[in-house]
């Protein structure tokens, strides 16, 4: 069975195909709606998205053609970081739904727990996320999420949630690839069974320069990529791959094979690679 079949089951029963397609960055207009409509046509069914990538439109456009029943596509969207108060939040969902073309999407996140231009950890926004939060879970009694959850959280933030959370989140989307896999979270996520994705699977490309993982690759005869994204997936975790080139997007889903618990190992320990500066979810 191909990995673009397969499915993980989130706290609230719905179940996720296991691979996404990732459109950050990706310009709205036919860099974007011609990337997700390839993507569709390959057999990818679950696309990630975000009001900040202001590529809703083409998103939505490009699903819309696809021929495909909205039914048979996962649709993730985000909340812009920067908007934590309940009627804004109300607002800005819509007008993602409108953007999408659709009436409900299959998982809404919070994008982060702070806005990008305050990334610190001496600041905490534990109020207005809560806040946020209240209003994620009515947007999710109205129907219009079919799932809803965060990105970016760190152990300090699903604790604040904790304290108030009537829905507990069903997905925590992070920064999380080879050399960069943020242990505390992941284990804290887990233990409170919320379904971890990996942004950035392939360390927005900086991958492919590793000597070790190069040598994984050759032994099972795949790409560098295509190792990281197995490596993701046995983690337990949901990779969201972008790709502009519809070969790399092809690939990417040929993922038939298993890396042993030895190589596992041992790309467990290699060093990081990717960007510099990471966002910080480390806590
Ligand atoms: N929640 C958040 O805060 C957050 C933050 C960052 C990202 N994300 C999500 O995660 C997704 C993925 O992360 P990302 O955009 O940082 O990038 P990524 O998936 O880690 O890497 C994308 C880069 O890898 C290249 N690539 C893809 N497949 C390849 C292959 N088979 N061989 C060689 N190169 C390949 C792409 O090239 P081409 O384009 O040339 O094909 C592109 O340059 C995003 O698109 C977004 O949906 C979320």
């Amino acid at each position: 069975m191909s990995i673009l079949d397969e499915t993980f089951e989130l706290n609230n029963q719905t179940k996720i195909p296991k691979l996404a397609f990732g459109t950050w960055r990706l310009k709205d207009g036919d860099e974007a709606y011609n990337a997700v409509a390839s993507a569709l046509k390959i057999g990818y069914r679950h696309v990630d998205t975000a009001f900040h990538y202001f590529n809703e439109k083409s998103v939505g456009q490009a699903i819309k053609d696809s021929g495909l029943k909205r039914d048979q596509v996962f649709l993730t969207t985000k909340l812009p970081a920067e908007i934590k108060n309940h009627d804004d939040i109300l607002k800005n969902f819509q007008e993602s739904l409108d953007n999408l073309q659709t009436d409900y999407v299959d998982l809404y996140l919070i994008h982060a727990p702070w806005p990008w231009s305050d990334i610190n950890l001496d600041y905490r926004y534990d109020g207005a996320n809560q806040e946020a939060w209240r209003t994620m879970e009515e947007i999710y009694q109205s129907g219009r999420a079919k799932a809803i959850g965060v990105s970016n959280f760190d152990v300090h933030d699903l604790k604040n949630l904790e304290k108030i959370w009537s829905v507990k989140p069903a997905v925590n989307q992070i920064e999380f690839y080879v050399g960069w896999t943020q242990p505390k979270i992941v284990s804290y996520s887990k233990l409170l069974g919320i379904q971890l994705e990996a942004y950035s699977p392939l360390a927005t490309g900086g991958l492919a320069t590793q000597a070790e993982i190069q040598n994984i690759a050759e032994k099972y005869r795949v790409s560098v990529p295509q190792t990281a994204l197995k490596y993701v997936l046995q983690k337990g975790i949901l990779p969201l791959p972008r790709a502009t080139k519809a070969e790399h997007a092809k690939s990417n889903a040929d993922l038939n094979f298993e890396i042993s618990a030895d190589d596992m190992t041992i790309l467990d320990h290699i060093p990081d690679t990717g960007q510099a500066r990471h966002n910080v979810t480390m806590g």
